[in-house]
């Protein structure tokens, strides 16, 4: 055997080792635990900007967070994160966008329909010192939607130095229920960040393999979050913005969450939920009551600890505080029906494809792993699956023999969970809407109905663990 020849099958052989068993020996990296911190800084809330007439430019800053100075990426104006983009259903959205990047860039509308040509392909970018104007019609139901960066491999990096914002869509309908809205109406990020590397972007190769964790959680860019708040009701617009961290959301004092929307708007109706656990890139629209509490009082959202991982879902941790410091007279009606979230039948489906997302491949030599979907990792000259403009699928994730979380994205469109068996065995409450990512623990097989819009083109689908998404755990979708 000439030295080639026991080098593959060396890489075959760990290969195999990897698929067959969980990987518990080569892999046994474990989530950075959090850092709480004293919750008194007064939360950022980003600035609000037209979305149908909106411009910004993406470019590099530097900012002191917590004492420390930093080199952090920007898109239009404060030191991390962009403006909430606010839009009616219906309208025309128009960015114009500048990169003074210095690499290229692209934004990816995250959970809204949009075009395959302004969708963040990861290899159609702005380069660096060029412009992009997106202009589409905006079709998706009012909720609480996102965007991000999503050049192919860049991602992660770029995501986590700061860019990323809220797209908030309304309609009248919405309107009609009279839910808070202005200062009742909060959107909060979390992400999670390691500042003692300032905020440089250096996975090493454990990060690389369960995905990069930070000490100190940052709700909308402020490490230590406090808002003031009245004694009336809120609506939280909640998104998990953060690289590799799954949060099980919890109140203290015994409060609990009114469950109003998922990743794709509002739900029929409100559900009293006591955890709420979102993964990369997944939402949740919830109201929280403070009537009746003395000023002073402190109530903090904090994480649960959760099982089905290896990884990470140890440690419970205070996440932000709520202080009351007004009272108000709370005529607040909690409505009793939302919005309609109509079922698509599974007789209306056409085919079903199955995806492996179990596998691990060590990374040749490198010492981190990758993820493959099926045994493939992105490649944008492939045509993965090709499906029809406006027909209907079932597709199933299945994570039966893998090891870690996979939260599982596709762009463009909002799908529906039809199942989850093994694992949690169920479908949670956030899953009963519109959803565009779904969360598969090791051992789950979850199936979601998908009809696919009538933007035609090449769009991807892949895991919103954003190094995981970087190392490859992404294929493309072409509507035909
Ligand atoms: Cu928010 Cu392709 O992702
Ligand atoms: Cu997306
Ligand atoms: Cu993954």
């Amino acid at each position: 055997m000439n030295i080639l020849k026991i080098l593959s099958a060396s890489i075959i052989i760990a290969f195999v080792i990897a698929s067959c068993h969980k990987m518990d020996n080569s892999n046994n990296a474990v989530a950075k635990n959090v850092v709480e911190q004293t919750f008194d800084n007064l939360i950022a809330i980003p600035t609000v900007m037209d979305a149908t007439k909106a411009a910004f430019t993406a470019k590099s800053k530097s900012a002191i967070i917590e004492g420390v100075s930093m080199n952090t990426l920007s898109y239009g104006g404060a030191a991390i994160l962009g403006p909430t983009l606010k839009i009616q259903q219906g309208d025309v959205m128009k960015l114009e966008f500048k990169n003074e990047l210095s690499e290229p860039t692209n934004i990816h509308w995250h959970g809204l329909e949009a075009p395959a040509s302004q969708d963040g392909y990861p290899t159609e970018v702005t380069q660096a010192g060029s412009s992009f104007s997106y202009n589409f019609p905006i079709k998706d139901r009012p909720g609480t939607y996102w965007y991000h960066p999503h050049p192919d491999m860049a991602t992660a990096s770029q995501a986590y130095r700061g860019l990323a914002g809220f797209f908030i869509v309304s309609s009248p309908e919405e309107k009609a229920l009279k839910l808070p809205e202005g200062n009742f109406d909060i959107p909060l990020v979390f992400q999670d960040k390691r500042l003692t590397n300032g905020l440089n972007y250096n996975p090493n190769s454990d990060d690389q393999t369960i995905g990069l964790f930070g000490e100190t959680i940052l709700v909308n860019g402020t490490p230590g979050a406090k808002l003031e708040v009245s004694t009336g009701t809120y609506r939280l617009r909640l998104l998990n913005g953060s690289n590799a961290r799954i949060y099980n959301f919890s109140l203290t004092n015994g409060m609990s969450f009114k469950l109003i929307g998922s990743d794709g708007g509002l739900l029929d109706e409100a559900i009293d939920i006591n955890t709420l656990l979102l993964a990369p890139g997944e939402r949740a629209d919830v109201l929280v009551s403070f009537k009746g509490m003395a000023v002073g009082s402190e109530i903090f959202i904090e994480s649960q600890p959760f099982s089905g991982s290896t990884s990470q879902g140890s440690q419970a941790f205070k996440i932000m505080k709520f202080k009351v410091t007004n009272t108000i007279s709370d005529e607040f009606m909690f409505p009793s029906k939302l919005m309609a979230v109509q079922k698509i039948p599974e007789s209306s489906s056409v085919a079903t494809r199955k995806f492996n997302i179990g596998h691990m491949m060590l990374h040749g030599g490198m010492g981190g792993v990758m993820h493959p979907i099926d045994g493939k990792t992105f490649d944008a000259n492939r045509r993965d699956e090709v499906v029809k403009a406006g027909s209907v699928e079932i597709w199933e994730f299945d994570n039966t023999t893998g090891s870690e979380i996979h939260p599982m994205h596709l762009h463009g469109l909002q799908f529906q969970v039809l199942k989850r068996t093994g694992g949690r065995n169920s479908i949670q409450p956030w899953e009963k809407g519109w959803k565009d990512t779904v969360l598969a623990f090791p051992d789950e097989k979850v199936r979601i109905i998908i009809r696919f819009p009538a933007n035609k083109g090449k769009f991807v689908f892949h895991c919103h663990n954003l190094e995981h998404e970087d190392a490859g755990m992404m294929l493309n979708f072409e509507i035909q």
